[in-house]
């Protein structure tokens, strides 16, 4: 069993640099399947997710060179299947983002249904009723999804109910190679959207207003592979923040390699809580918050307060000097690392989508399980100010989104160690 053991209580300080985008990377490199040839895509995070994603590539023909630790070089010219198969989406939901750019490529694509993940019913039907506006029709099977557009991709106007981070993804990456205009009302605006738009026009594809609620693509014949930098991890990013915000030294702790603008909501809350911060060179200095205030704090869709911040902010309000309320508007199933961090003596009732905190003085270290990505991290965190040893179990989940989270923590002069330990289970 493997597990991150963290012992609290040290001061940190010093400058820690963030990966590119997990939630950038992944989508790219689906993107590749668009432009048969080799695109280098640098700045990917070296991390388990997208190590299933590079095997989704593979199993369909493209070849795939690490060129250095975070620059991949991606050939998708023999790429000759169109399946994304079981093994590897039950493994990692977001595979399904290679839908739209088969469809793009090849006017089909075999996908597996993704299964009940952790995080609730996460669901694809808006990606279906937008694909199926464009020309797709669909059909399951086995436990698979065939989407066939048998007389080509033909543009369309498609308003969203909902918007949708890897339904406009889908969208806009079928959308790029069918005949004609797509128009994609209500699209998710978040600063990923904008980094796939990016470098699909940099292949020669037609899109405008991404990181706008109107997204428009002409249609092109062809795209060509390019050479595209991953943005910054804006939660990455957010993660180290919460850590300065509770464990810097006088200095404050430097957190560089993204974009703050594309923090907005979460620095706007974490300054309610009373946590300052600086902007730096290449992103921002935060310093050690004495007495955090309250806050209520509801997630919703980018510009609004990430889902992926939620646990970690959920760390500080339940140190605050007082009660908050958390609202989780985007996932079900969100709150269970709330009753791990429960178990370090934080005081979290959780009644349907809203955590009702009363802040404690603090916590004290414990054996915890890291029930998701976030949760995980959220608990490594809390772990650093918990008097005493926290180990975290299940730590998988962490390094599927985060780049030698242990190693960076420790630079900062955190005292954190991967351990492997015997599971007890094994008895
Ligand atoms: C979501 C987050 C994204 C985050 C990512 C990884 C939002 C809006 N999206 O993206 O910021 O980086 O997880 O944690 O915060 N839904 C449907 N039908 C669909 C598609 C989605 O009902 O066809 C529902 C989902 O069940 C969920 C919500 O819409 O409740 C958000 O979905 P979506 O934005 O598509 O999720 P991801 O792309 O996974």
């Amino acid at each position: 069993m493997d597990i991150i053991r963290v012992e609290g209580g040290h001061t940190l300080e010093g400058s820690v640099h963030v990966s590119g985008a997990k939630n950038s990377a992944l989508k790219l490199m689906a993107a590749t399947l668009l432009a048969p040839g080799k695109t280098t895509l640098t700045n990917v995070p070296n991390i388990s997710d997208v190590h299933v994603m590079g095997k989704v590539l593979k199993r369909m023909g493209a070849t795939i060179e690490v060129a250095d630790e975070h620059t991949l070089v991606i050939d998708t010219s023999q790429v000759d299947s169109w399946e994304a198969p079981y093994e590897l989406v039950a493994k990692m939901r977001a595979s399904t983002a290679v839908m739209g750019p088969l469809l793009g490529r090849f006017g089909k694509a075999k996908i597996a249904m993704p299964g009940g993940c952790n995080l609730g019913a996460r669901k694809i039907d808006m990606h279906i009723l937008g694909l199926e506006a464009l020309g797709v029709s669909f059909d399951t099977d086995h436990g698979y999804i065939y989407a066939d557009a048998a007389d080509g991709l033909v543009g369309s106007s498609v308003t969203l109910e909902f918007a949708s981070v890897g339904a406009t993804e889908n969208l806009i990456m079928a959308a790029v190679r069918a005949k004609g205009e797509t128009v994609i009302d209500n699209a998710a605006r978040e600063p990923e959207i904008v980094d796939l738009a990016t470098m699909l026009n940099k292949m020669g594809a037609r899109i405008t207003g991404a990181g706008t609620p109107v997204v428009t693509i002409q249609g092109v014949d062809e795209l060509h592979p390019v050479e595209h930098r991953v943005v910054g991890d804006r939660i990455e990013a957010g993660t180290f923040l919460v850590a300065g915000a509770l464990m810097a030294g006088e200095a404050g702790v430097e957190v560089t390699g993204f974009n703050p603008m594309h923090l907005g909501m979460v620095l706007r809350k974490m300054e309610q809580m009373g946590i300052k911060t600086e902007r730096i060179e290449d992103g921002l200095r935060v310093h050690r918050v004495e007495r955090i205030e309250p806050v209520d704090i509801q997630t919703l869709p980018f510009p609004g307060f990430p889902t992926d911040m939620q646990a970690q902010v959920m760390v500080l309000s339940a140190l605050a000097d007082g009660g908050s309320i958390i609202t989780e508007n985007i996932f079900e199933n969100r709150f269970m690392f709330a009753s791990e961090l429960s178990r370090m003596g934080a005081h979290i009732r959780i009644e349907d989508h809203h955590a009702i905190i009363r802040g404690v003085e603090g916590f004290s270290g414990a054996q915890v399980v890291s029930p998701d990505l976030r949760g995980g991290a959220a608990l490594v965190l809390a772990g650093l100010t918990a008097e005493g040893v926290t180990e975290v179990s299940a730590i998988h989940h962490i390094y599927r989104g985060y780049e030698r989270f242990v190693e960076k923590l420790t630079s900062l002069g955190a005292v954190v160690e991967a351990a492997s330990v015997p599971d007890p289970s094994d008895d």
